[in-house]
């Protein structure tokens, strides 16, 4: 049908970007990142190069790096970065195949995710990225995983360099995952590893035996005053600790503290046992990425052990041998929970692959009655802490807290010491159902 009219002239890509919403700019800006912005046929990554590097194939030198999945993420991440810095100039071309450019998603928070390259090659203009003209290109299939530079013949060292630079970027603020807490599960066959909030918990918080605090010092040493001492001599920088111990005794809460004193500094992995054997052998070749690592193992024998009467379970003497295999990176702790050290293989505790086993005893009377004090104090109530301590005689952390906790949602912030021992011995704040306390 016409209408008389002449059609609109097409409009310049300035002029619809600056009209549209922001929603449909963040639209526009993914399809365009989905299809590149080369806009002839598609060439291969070399065809790329060539015509955009302005050299013969036998000119073109490439830089590659092969790493793990997660370091690749995050090298893609940095690719992005500079592909935002040099918007404009830059060209993103195909990975060839005749598919478009793809991208990927990398979790850097708990509700955090970003796009980062997964499959392209781009195109830096010299004085862009480097001096040279440059090309960078990133494929994360998993049996490629690659990340290269390709250039001029004359520019290889120049690339060389580049490559180097991004990869000391890892180790850097500029990666998101370094430092944080991250989890690994296996989903499908294949693991991930997804970054979650930061473990809070301060040992004003948790009441244990004297000695119990001198062995985590000990443990943590190797990663703060001892590190460089254990390094300098070739000792190694690698502990594992199992806590072990009845529930609710604060093996968990113990887990936190550590992280939280770690924080920053370490990057914790907390992995069930299936993501750790899946996980392992990228993991310690992940040191780049991930720098100094602690890995929780939260209710080890939960996964291990004794458990589903299948035979078909992993002993936890074959897990800690594929620990063992991969020994090679530095500054590596684990850390394992386990309610039933017993139930584990005894195999597994003869080699004493863990540096440190550390039992964490049921509450005695007066870590009982600190535990009252610390949580009711504030309440400003006139409350016999050591008498309603003897009540409590049996009773771990995690009952302590759960008698408060009826009798606040009982009667608010104002109850007698009578009705504080009534539901102690009523038995009413226990649960029937799992009281099984994660991270
Ligand atoms: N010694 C303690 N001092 C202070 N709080 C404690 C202590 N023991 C346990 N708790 C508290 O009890 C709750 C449960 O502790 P946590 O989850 O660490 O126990 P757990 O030993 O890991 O138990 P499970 O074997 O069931 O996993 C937490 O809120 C924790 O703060
Ligand atoms: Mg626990």
């Amino acid at each position: 049908m016409s209408t008389g009219q002449t059609p609109p002239r097409s409009q310049s890509v300035e002029a619809i970007l600056s009209a549209a919403t922001t929603p449909t700019r963040a639209a526009l800006r993914t399809l365009g990142e989905l299809v590149g912005n080369e806009p002839t046929t598609v060439l291969s990554p070399t065809q790329f190069a060539v015509r955009h590097l302005g050299a013969d194939q036998l000119e073109l030198a490439s830089t590659k790096f092969n790493g793990p999945s997660t370091s690749l993420a995050v090298l893609g991440n940095l690719l992005r970065i500079e592909m935002e810095r040099h918007a404009g100039r830059i060209v993103v071309g195909s990975p060839g195949d005749d598919l478009p450019p793809t991208w990927s998603q990398l979790d850097i928070g708990p509700d955090e995710k970003v796009a980062v390259p997964g499959r392209l090659i781009v195109f830096f203009p010299a004085g862009t990225l480097a001096a040279a003209p440059l090309c960078v290109t990133i494929d994360d299939r998993h049996w490629q995983r690659e990340f290269a530079i390709l250039s001029l013949q004359a520019d290889k060292d120049l690339a060389e360099k580049t490559l180097e630079a991004f990869r000391a970027r890892l180790k850097t603020h500029e990666n998101p995952l370094r430092g944080r807490v991250l989890e690994a599960c296996v989903n499908d066959g294949c693991v991930r590893i997804t970054a979650s909030a930061a473990l809070t918990g301060d040992r004003g918080g948790l009441i244990l035996p004297d000695d119990v605090w001198q062995e985590v010092d000990v443990f943590l040493a190797s990663a703060t005053s001892r590190r460089d001492l254990l390094k300098s001599l070739g000792l190694g920088t690698n502990r594992g600790m199992l806590i072990a111990g009845p529930p609710g005794v604060g093996k968990t809460h113990l887990v936190r503290v550590i992280a939280a004193e770690l924080a920053g500094r370490y990057t914790t992995i907390l992995a069930d046992a299936n993501a750790m054997r899946h996980t392992i052998a990228d993991l310690y070749a992940e040191s780049d990425t991930f720098g100094p690592t602690l890995v929780v193992l939260d209710d080890i024998d939960l996964v291990l052990g004794h458990r589903d009467g299948s035979g078909s379970n992993t002993s936890l003497a074959d897990f800690l041998s594929t620990l063992d295999g991969v020994r090679q990176r530095d500054d590596i702790l684990t850390i394992a929970t386990t309610n039933d050290p017993k139930s584990l293989d005894p195999a597994a505790q003869r080699s004493s692959r863990f540096d440190m086993v550390i039992t964490l005893p049921m509450p005695d009377a007066a870590s009982r009655m600190r535990i009252l004090e610390r949580h009711l104090r504030p309440l400003g109530l006139d409350l016999d802490f050591h008498a309603l301590a003897e009540v409590l005689e049996g009773a771990s952390g995690a009952d302590v807290k759960e008698v408060i906790r009826r009798a606040v949602l009982e009667h608010g912030e104002r109850f007698t010491h009578a009705q504080l021992v009534e539901i102690a011995e009523s038995g009413r704040w226990q649960t029937t159902v799992n009281r099984r306390k994660y991270l």
